[in-house]
């Protein structure tokens, strides 16, 4: 219950889409992207605000953690900070680490339904002199969407410190909320100072067919940010436009179908865990198969990942994970479980964590 993948397989029409692929051959993917998949995501993503985004705006990747890499290295600095919000999908804090620049966390502060933005922690942040926002959204993993308000304060930020953007949305489409995704850049004040990455792979359980995209308005700020990488990359594989562009054209009762029954797991988890762990604390997440649980309260906090693995049997990432070197102590005792999987395995895992766990909790009972 670890890594970021569903258990449920393929979507019938991506698997006949592929086999076609395959029985047609597999030589070289249009370098540029195919047309027809700029075309379909294009309609996509303007249902996400990103409308009117031009052909040259998009650039394809071999997975969305490219990109990622790609905008730390060509809109920041060595030695200068990038602002985060931790906890967050580790990937961000390498990217940024590997590259010789320095994490500027603003950690997540919880509020009474949800983890929420700290503004303060926002401005010291922007204060290391970052020229740079790697935000997530929805992010991973606190599950949050972040609404209309927020975003709304977000773009303000990013204009008052003249911060470039890269909003990751990968979990866009595993969404548990009502209204309509609304992306970062849906703003036209912000449109040139961001790029958005995004793909296949959550919504559609298909990382290992790597394929993402880098989308901007201003297809310089694009340049700027692939020229440099674009050679490292290599191309998107055959297989991975086709699986993509089946996703977006026949792919939508099966996600459908897919979020409702995760809908209905995230439920179940939240439940178990105010009934079965009440020490314990979840946020139900408005986005993801991820929940970002606290067990901080439990005797063995320090060991929790260790524990659950040895005694329950049970692989859950370590809280950790998903901070900066020096924020990971703050994040020791919290554990992601994905629960993506059938209802009966996610039932049998949370009962194994709640068996090796609730022993030794004193509740002030006794
Ligand atoms: C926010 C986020 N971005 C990127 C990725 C990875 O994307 P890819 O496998 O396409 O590089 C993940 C995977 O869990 C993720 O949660």
């Amino acid at each position: 219950m670890w890594v970021a993948d569903m258990d449920y397989p393929v979507a019938p029409p991506i698997l006949r889409a592929l086999r076609a692929r395959l029985e047609s051959g597999l030589g070289y993917p249009q370098l540029a992207g195919d047309p027809r998949l700029v075309r379909a995501l294009q309609t996509r993503l303007a249902g996400n605000g990103l409308t009117d985004l031009p052909e040259k705006g998009f650039k394809f990747l071999p997975g969305v953690v490219p990109g990622l890499y790609a905008a730390v290295n060509a809109l920041s600095a060595p030695g200068e900070a990038v602002i985060t919000m931790t906890p967050v999908y580790h990937p961000f804090h390498l990217a940024i680490t590997d590259l010789g620049r320095v994490v500027a966390a603003a950690p997540l502060q919880a509020g009474a339904e949800r983890d929420e933005i700290d503004w303060n922690a926002m401005e010291l942040a922007a204060a290391q002199g970052a020229r740079l926002m790697m935000l997530c959204h929805p992010h991973n993993p606190s599950g949050r969407v972040w609404d209309a308000a927020e975003l709304r304060l977000l773009r303000e930020f990013a204009l008052r410190h003249d911060l470039f953007v890269i909003s990751d949305e990968l979990h866009a489409d595993l969404r548990y909320t009502d209204a309509p995704f609304e992306s970062f850049a849906a703003d036209p004040a912000v449109r040139d100072r961001t790029v958005t990455v995004t793909g296949p792979c959550k919504a559609f359980n298909t990382a290992g067919l790597g394929i993402g995209v880098l989308v901007g308005h201003s297809p310089e700020l694009v340049t700027r940010v692939m020229a440099p990488a674009t050679g490292l990359m290599g191309h998107p594989s055959a297989l991975s436009i086709t699986m993509w562009l089946a996703a977006l054209e026949e792919g939508g009762p099966w996600l459908e179908d897919t979020v409702a029954y995760l809908r209905g797991n995230r439920d179940f988890l939240v439940e178990f865990v105010r009934e079965h762990l009440p020490w314990a604390h979840v946020f139900s997440p408005e986005a993801t198969y991820l929940a970002w649980i606290d067990l901080r309260a439990h005797p063995r906090a320090d060991d929790i990942q260790k524990v659950l693995l040895d005694e329950a049997g049970l692989a859950v990432h370590n809280g950790p994970v998903f901070a900066p070197e020096a924020l990971k102590p703050q994040y020791q005792g919290f554990v992601r479980v994905n629960f993506a999987t059938s209802r009966a395995l996610l039932a049998g895992g949370l009962e194994r964590l709640a068996a090796a766990l609730n022993p030794e909790v004193r509740t002030g009972e006794e």
